[in-house]
């Protein structure tokens, strides 16, 4: 049975609060669904990673922490940023490079591999975010998200067909282990995209933001 990951970027939404009423209704139902070879993942905002570790660690779900950004500078005088070592306290992966940090944020690709190489020198794995089979992608990334801007938010996502031929690609050019498929995931659609052979794995965006959905889709991959 291969890896899969299965992985919630929240954006910039939840409050602590609602993290909370989100996890309570999450743990109902997660841990009856969840595989032995499925890796799922929460990336929050970081106000409510505290929250999130915190209860994972008193309800011992077998469920990782991710953060969406990283800076790519160490400890220093960087107003705003959230270092490597910092993030370390709560999160295993971070979540690099999305269309979104791109676009609104002007990341360069020499950004973002600084940011990569924060994360690895800190333990974090990166789950680096692609756009398209020619994205170039840092040394050393071992999960990359094919995200392909046409489908993040609009309810329009990929083939799996096409998805599956780009996370070939991606794997054969930039000697990647795993692919993940990212943009409109839902519980109608996961399981075709997981059936795909070079698919290792989704990041889903505002379908993890309802704990019902989220359960379902691990339980249909
Ligand atoms: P979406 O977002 O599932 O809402 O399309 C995916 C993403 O941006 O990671």
């Amino acid at each position: 049975m291969k890896k899969l990951f299965i992985v919630a970027n929240w954006k910039s939404y939840k409050t602590e609060a609602e993290t909370l009423t989100w996890l309570e209704e999450f743990m109902k139902e997660y841990q009856a669904v969840v595989k032995e070879n499925t890796e799922v993942v929460v990336c929050p905002p970081f106000t409510a990673l505290s929250v999130m570790k915190e209860s994972v660690l008193n309800s011992r779900l077998t469920l990782h922490i991710g953060a969406q950004d990283i800076s790519p500078f160490g400890e220093g005088a960087y107003t705003g940023e959230v270092n490597a070592k910092q993030l370390q306290e709560f999160c295993s992966y971070v979540i690099i490079g999305h269309s979104e940090r791109r676009n609104y944020f002007n990341e360069s690709d020499e950004m973002l591999e600084k940011k990569v190489q924060m994360a690895e020198t800190s333990g974090i794995t990166p789950i680096y975010c692609v756009q398209g089979k020619d994205t170039s992608v840092p040394n050393g990334v071992k999960i990359v998200a094919y995200e392909p801007v046409f489908a993040i938010g609009t309810g329009q996502p990929d083939t799996p067909e096409n998805a599956n031929e780009v996370a070939k690609q991606i794997k054969d050019s930039k000697n990647v282990p795993y692919v993940l498929y990212g943009g409109s995931v839902k519980p109608e659609n996961i399981t075709s995209f997981i059936a795909m052979e070079h698919i290792d794995g989704v990041l889903i965006g505002g379908a993890s933001l309802h704990a019902d959905a989220f359960a379902e889709m691990i339980k249909n991959a």
